[in-house]
């Protein structure tokens, strides 16, 4: 395993020592939320809107914040500057905690708290000269996929159907509703120099590299749309792209068997990475190798 620097509830562990119940609720039931924090430098970037965003899935379960949001705030700044400079993501995950199996948690129960932080490099250069490519299946998951829960398994056999396919990712298709967004991030469109990104509700997770994204097109003047695509419009379209924590502004350059525009990267897609990298190294300080 990669070098870990880990906090179960609240000490600092080793990662032998990381360990919790079987019985734990997360464990049995999935009864837990997450949060995945890219760190720059040894800075977490857009830490408070994913602690807003933690707190609103906490809120949604009726799970009790483990700390009170400020003293979370100060050990996540702690763990990813102890962890060092490299490139890292800080991991966050509270179950409702330990019991005897009863679907019906018991009142009273002790949240359990992991945060731990891990080097991630930036994704490979290739990836974001030459994009990826997509396979669009059935979004099987639950109706509520604005909780960052971490019952993922639907999009876990999702993304190796997609591999299974020669995909590296899914993009999930929401019977009756369109393409929601891809497993494990937000699904933009480019269609004539106009942006289309699902809203804001049950279908999708709001991204907060989503959130900087929309905030970087309106600053740069180009239009956004919020709108659901049927699977038809994703395949006529200029450009499509993904964005998450982990892998920024991700260009997608073919989706099932279609080539997106002329197979490359669009001007949009490379106009915002290059103003969300910005944005990165204006709060971070961090310097992208060229
Ligand atoms: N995934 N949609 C889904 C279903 C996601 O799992 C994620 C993030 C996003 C984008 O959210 P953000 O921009 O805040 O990272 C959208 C993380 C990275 C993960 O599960 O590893």
């Amino acid at each position: 395993m990669s070098n870990k620097t880990v906090y179960l509830n609240g000490k600092k562990v080793s990662e032998d020592a990381a360990r919790v119940s079987i019985f734990d609720r997360g464990f049995q039931f999935g009864d837990s939320v997450y949060e995945v924090i890219r760190c720059y430098n040894g800075v977490p970037f857009l830490l408070d809107e994913h602690l807003e965003r933690l707190e609103r899935s906490l809120g949604e379960l009726k799970i009790p914040l483990p700390n009170p949001i400020d003293e979370i705030r100060d050990l996540c700044t702690q763990v990813a500057r102890e962890h060092g400079t490299a490139p890292s993501v800080l991991y966050i995950q509270i179950s409702r905690g330990v019991a005897d199996r009863s679907y019906m948690p018991p009142p009273g129960l002790v949240p359990t708290f992991v945060i731990y932080c891990e080097d991630m490099p930036i994704a490979d250069k290739r990836l974001y000269s030459e994009g990826i490519a997509v396979a669009v299946l059935k979004d099987i998951r639950w109706l509520r996929c604005d909780i960052k829960t971490t019952s993922l398994v639907a999009s876990v056999v999702q993304k190796m159907n997609a591999a299974a396919r020669g995909a590296e990712d899914v993009l999930m298709e929401r019977e009756g509703v369109g393409v929601v967004e891809s497993g494990s991030g937000n699904l933009f469109v480019v269609k004539n120099r106009c942006i289309t990104t699902a809203p804001e509700g049950e279908f999708i997770l709001s991204g907060t590299s989503r959130g900087l994204v929309l905030r970087l097109a309106k600053e740069l003047s180009i239009p956004v749309k919020l709108a659901f695509l049927q699977k038809a419009e994703v395949y006529g379209a200029d450009e499509v792209f993904i964005t998450s924590t982990t892998a920024e502004v991700l260009p997608v350059c073919r989706v099932d068997s279609v080539r997106i525009g002329d197979g490359f990267p669009g001007p949009i897609t490379r106009r915002l990475l290059s103003a969300y990298r910005a944005e990165v190294a204006r709060v971070t300080n961090y310097k992208y190798e060229e």
